[in-house]
């Protein structure tokens, strides 16, 4: 059989095994970026004492912006190209809904960026709570919305329009204002603004892009993220209802997100396979260095044609290194859902070096770099 591991192309090899790369706490802490990061990914590319190019991505629950955008951050930070075929945000899943609600209200971000982010994923009409404060400022009775914000708000009547999800895409830039219009909708009639339902069962389902209590910036201690929202809306719920609010959870550690990250992580694998055989043809030198000693003996002889193949049923990766901050969603993510994920834990985000993290990574280290270096030994 073919083996994806260790062939040589071009005297570099694509590894069988893989990365997957938490974000905030990882490569990035709010402006700052992770001064190691830099030189794990140049590693990954091919840069080791290997000559071996490993794949990867990155899996991150946070958003607020487009996957593009979010490419062009890392590529900028880290000096390398990151494509969005190799993101995915806390939100990125939230795509398939669009085939199951029209009117969204999506929350959180700066200004419109997740409403076009929602229309980009091809939401019928997505509205915001600013839409819902220029329509009726008394909705937010101490808030009036700025000029800025002004600018991002649409004309929208709110007694005529049924929100038929509320879809917390980045983390709310004003609790109180976005609290009070998740409450009306959630005990509204059929998610009409100015209503309200006594048996509170006609409200619109609500969504999160994750559920991170606290999360790691450029500050010394966590913030609180879009997890603490979660939890006061749902007391705030519980409190007026005496009921236990209903949420749908994407991000990590959830299993639609582990299988949409498996999906991703394969593709990507293939592009970078058929990258090499690309090259190869390109340059004319295919496979002119062979390295018996790493190639299996029994392979035949890799050709152009059967690469191709190889890439069209490419087997698993052998083992996936996944690399995070925070005990509760990432190493619970990667330790959940397929025994070849091998969770690694850093100290440079929400985890507090020496403290018990709740969730047991397979290895812990001081950095993302420490974590490529362990992973490359391991696997040579
Ligand atoms: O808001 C984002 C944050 O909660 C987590 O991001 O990259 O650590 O999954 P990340
Ligand atoms: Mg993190």
């Amino acid at each position: 059989s073919l083996r994806v591991k260790k062939q040589v192309i071009n005297h570099q090899r694509v590894a069988s095994y893989a990365f997957a790369f938490d974000i905030d706490g990882v490569i990035v802490r709010g402006p700052e970026t992770i001064p190691e990061a830099k030189e794990a990914l140049k590693m990954l590319n091919g840069e080791n004492e290997y000559n071996i190019k490993v794949p990867y991505i990155f899996v991150t629950n946070g958003g607020g912006r487009s996957e593009s955008a979010r490419c062009k951050d890392l590529s900028d930070r880290l000096g390398i190209e990151v494509t969005e075929d190799q993101v995915i945000q806390g939100h990125t899943p939230m795509k398939d809904l669009v085939d199951v609600h029209k009117t969204v209200l999506v929350v959180g971000g700066v200004g419109d960026a997740c409403r076009k982010v929602a229309e980009e994923y091809g939401f019928e009409k997505v509205v915001t709570p600013l839409d819902v404060m220029k329509w009726n400022p008394s909705v937010t009775p101490y808030h009036t919305l700025t000029e800025e914000e002004l600018k991002c708000a649409r004309d929208i009547d709110f007694s005529k329009t049924k929100i038929e999800a509320i879809l917390v895409f980045a983390d709310s830039r004003n609790w109180a204002a976005d609290q009070q219009i998740i409450l009306e909708l959630l005990l509204s009639k059929n998610g009409v603004m100015g209503t309200y339902c006594d048996t509170h069962d006609e409200g619109p389902g609500i969504y999160f892009a994750h559920s991170d209590f606290v999360w790691a910036t450029n500050y010394s201690l966590n913030r609180y993220g879009m997890g603490a929202l979660q939890v006061s809306i749902a007391a705030l719920y519980r409190e007026h209802t005496g009921k236990e609010l209903q949420v749908i959870r994407f991000g990590k550690p959830q299993r639609g997100t582990f299988k949409y990250a498996n999906k991703v992580l394969s593709r990507w694998r293939k592009d970078v396979l058929e990258e090499h055989v690309e090259q190869s043809q390109a340059s004319d030198s295919v496979f002119s260095d062979t390295d018996e000693e790493e190639t299996e003996s029994d392979d035949e002889p890799l050709t152009v044609q059967k690469l191709s193949q190889l890439t069209l049923d490419l087997p698993p990766a052998s083992t996936v290194y996944f690399v995070g901050d925070t005990p509760e969603s990432d190493i619970r993510f990667a330790n959940s859902h397929d025994a070849s994920w091998h969770s690694i834990l850093v100290n440079t985000g929400v985890y507090q070096a020496g403290t018990v993290p709740k969730y047991k990574p397979k290895h812990t280290c001081e950095n993302v770099l420490e974590a490529v270096k362990y992973a490359i030994e391991r696997e040579h």
